[in-house]
Order: structure tokens, then sequence, then C-alpha cells
């Protein structure tokens, strides 16, 4: 009875110690920057890397597109009074020919968070930043489903307009990615009378009707 309770006492004993895992002196730690790297602040300035040689921007590689992004917009900003890539731009085709159930629904979550305030929710150039006129803001928005200028515009000019803004319009490329801005501009052709939100490129054929095709 005696030995069995001993025994007891060492297996209780070996099984306290053993699971103790407290190692308060680890040892020399070989290369510690490897091991707990130098913590750096977003933003912050990396002079000191450039010191040591070490060339590290944060920035991606130049000519580089994140996987799954469209291929970026091949126009500048016009510079000044200039509107040479303007023009150009209405050559520039839409990379989303038809946009699925669900993308609609997220290009219109975008235009609302971005746009509406100025054009409005029915796209009709009177949001409530402008408000008839009587809003803070002075210059009208374009009518999007409406007014010629944009009904007739090609995607690719109405991409350039959102991604460079257009006079009092700000530019909308820092805030959207590429698919995001195009997206936008396919929800617009949707929302358009008749339109049934396919890219409206400036060099897609007309649409033929009848009378037309049989002379
Ligand atoms: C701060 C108000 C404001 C916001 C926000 C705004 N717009 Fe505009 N938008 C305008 C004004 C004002 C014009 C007329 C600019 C001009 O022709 O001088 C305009 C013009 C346009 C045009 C016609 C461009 C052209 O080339 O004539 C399009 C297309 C357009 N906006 C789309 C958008 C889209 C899409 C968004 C959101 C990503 C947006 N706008 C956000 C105020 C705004």
């Amino acid at each position: 009875m005696k030995k069995a309770f001993i025994i007891s006492g060492l297996v209780f004993f070996a099984a306290i110690t053993g699971c103790s895992d407290v190692k308060r002196h680890p040892g020399r730690v070989y290369m510690p920057d490897m091991g707990n790297s130098v913590a750096y602040e977003t933003y912050s300035s990396t002079d000191r890397l450039d010191t040591l040689g070490v060339k590290y921007t944060r920035m991606p590689v130049p000519g580089t597109i994140k996987r799954g992004e469209l291929f970026p917009f091949p126009l500048a900003k016009d510079a000044g009074t200039d509107t040479t890539n303007y023009v150009l731009s209405k050559q520039v085709q839409n990379p989303l020919k038809s946009l699925t159930a669900g993308e609609l629904k997220e290009a219109e979550r975008l235009y609302l968070v971005n746009c509406g305030i100025c054009h409005g929710t029915a796209l009709d150039g009177n949001g409530p930043l402008y408000n008839g006129g009587s809003g803070p803001f002075g210059v009208a928005p374009r009518n999007l489903v409406s007014d010629p200028v944009v009904t007739n515009m090609p995607d690719g000019q109405m991409f350039y307009s959102i991604t460079y803004g257009k006079g009092q319009m700000g530019p909308y490329g820092p805030q959207l990615d590429t698919k995001q801005r195009w997206m936008i501009v396919s929800y617009i052709n949707s929302k358009q009378s008749g339109g049934s939100g396919a890219a409206k490129d400036s060099t897609a054929a007309p649409a033929k009707d009848s009378a037309t095709a049989k002379k």
C-alpha cells in the first residue's frame, strides 16, 4: 500500500514537472533579424534600409498588374486644354462585353457610393449635391440616361472621363480599380433607354434593320 502510494506520488511529480515547458533562457538566437523582423510602420521612411543597401519601396514592380486585374487604360491624361487623348479614347474597347447579374448589382452599388451623390440614384443628373440647382454643388452633373452627349458616348471615352475627371467632376482612377470603372460604364449603359448593358464601342457595327439589309 505504502509502495503504491510512493509510486503514484512519483508519477504525479513527474507529470507536473514534465508538463512545464517554460524556457526562461532560450539560448542564443541565430540571425535574430530573420526570426524577429524589424517592424516598419506603413508609410514610414525606408531611408534606413536604403543606407543598408536594401532596395525596398513597397510599390508594385513597374509594369506589373495584380492577379485578376484588367489591363490598364492605354491612354494618359491630356495635359492642360489638350484633348488628343480624350478624342482617341473613343476607340478604346470595353473589355467587359456584358455583366453577370451579380456584377451588375455590384456595379450599381459602386455607382451609388461614388456617383449617385451628384448624378442621382436615377442617373438623371440630379443627385442631392446638385438638387435642381439649390444644392451646394453649383455645376449641373450630366444626365447619364438622356443627355445625348452621354448616350452617344463610346465606352472608352466614358471610361476616360471617369478615370481622369471632366470639368468640375473629379477623377475616379485613384478610388476605383480598372474593372470597377468598366463595370460602372456598363451599368450606365444598362440604364439608358433600350440599353442592354452591352458594350458601346465606337467600332461596333451599327444594328442593321431589315429594310437596310435588303438593299
Ligand atoms: C461632385 C459631383 C460629381 C460626382 C461625384 C460625379 N460626377 Fe460625373 N459629372 C459631374 C459634372 C459636373 C459633369 C459635367 C462635367 C463637364 O462636362 O464639365 C459630369 C460629367 C460626367 C460624364 C460626362 C463626361 C464627358 O466626357 O462629357 C460622365 C460619363 C460622368 N460624369 C459619370 C460619372 C460617374 C460614373 C461618376 C462616379 C464614378 C461620376 N460621374 C461622379 C459631376 C460629378
